[in-house]
């Protein structure tokens, strides 16, 4: 069972300026979202509008804008669309205990966030300022200590930080997670983290569509690329 398990766009005025105007919002409006499973990822092309997406649904799910949980507030600079305003959520019965939103780009302004609240909150983010750890040890340790059970978390390309080895550990907790009770919702291009079970992947091209893991791009790309490094490049290079 999910907190949120429909996604809608009504009808809008103002279509002719972004993020309107992307053809995967257009789609919104056609097609509300259905989130079955405890896991939606949403994978495309880079400039699909992912990012737009996952921070629309972030902001109409009562987080702040540039990350964090959803009793932080700061903001530095109004970079968000407006798209979260019209969005309409549907959510079950079960409220999340906890939750966060954490984008890839503005991770830096959540740890000093985190520093400014105070010292007497980095128990819950392993013990020091995020800021003293590298990034894909910091996301990982948010993961592990903040992120618990009942939480919707809302993630854009979680694996910008991690390695390989990071992207299997994040793959682990995010599994604990949804044993315990969690959603997510993730934007990623990560082979590695598509393979989580309990998840729906969606494409996000000029329209929102279900595929199956062998299908989506990151891993059919990466598959064919593995698989014979040299063809693949002597083909893309030639
Ligand atoms: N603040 C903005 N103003 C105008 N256009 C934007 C803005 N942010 C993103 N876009 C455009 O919207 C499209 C989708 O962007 P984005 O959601 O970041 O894509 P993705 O995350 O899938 O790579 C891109 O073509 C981008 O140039
Ligand atoms: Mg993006």
């Amino acid at each position: 069972m999910t907190f949120i398990h429909r996604i809608r766009l009504d009808q809008v005025d103002d279509t002719h300026r972004y993020p309107f105007t992307l053809p995967v919002v257009q789609d919104l409006i056609r097609h509300p979202l259905e989130l079955k499973r405890p896991i939606t990822f949403l994978t495309g092309d880079n400039g699909a509008g992912k990012s737009t997406l996952v921070e629309a649904i972030a902001v109409a799910a009562g987080f702040n804008a540039e990350g964090g949980t959803q009793s932080f507030r700061f903001a530095t600079k109004a970079t968000e669309s407006s798209l979260g305003d019209y969005l309409i959520l549907s959510w079950g019965t079960r409220k999340p205990r906890t939750g966060f939103f954490l984008r890839a780009e503005s991770f830096y302004n959540v740890a000093t966030e985190i520093d400014r609240i105070g010292e007497g909150i980095h128990a819950s983010y392993g013990g020091k300022s995020l800021h003293e750890r590298s990034h894909g040890e910091s996301f990982i340790d948010l993961m592990t200590h903040r992120f618990g059970g009942k939480g919707l978390y809302v993630l854009d390309e979680p694996e910008a930080a991690l390695s390989v080895k990071g992207c299997l550990t994040v793959l682990r907790r995010m599994h604990e997670l949804v044993e315990e009770g969690s959603q997510f919702i993730i934007a990623t291009h990560s082979p590695i983290l598509l393979a989580a079970p309990n998840a729906t992947i969606l494409e996000i091209t000029d329209t929102i569509d279900e595929i199956d893991y062998d299908t989506a791009e990151p891993v059919r790309l990466t598959r064919n690329f593995l698989g014979e490094p040299d063809r693949f490049l002597k083909h893309l290079l030639d």
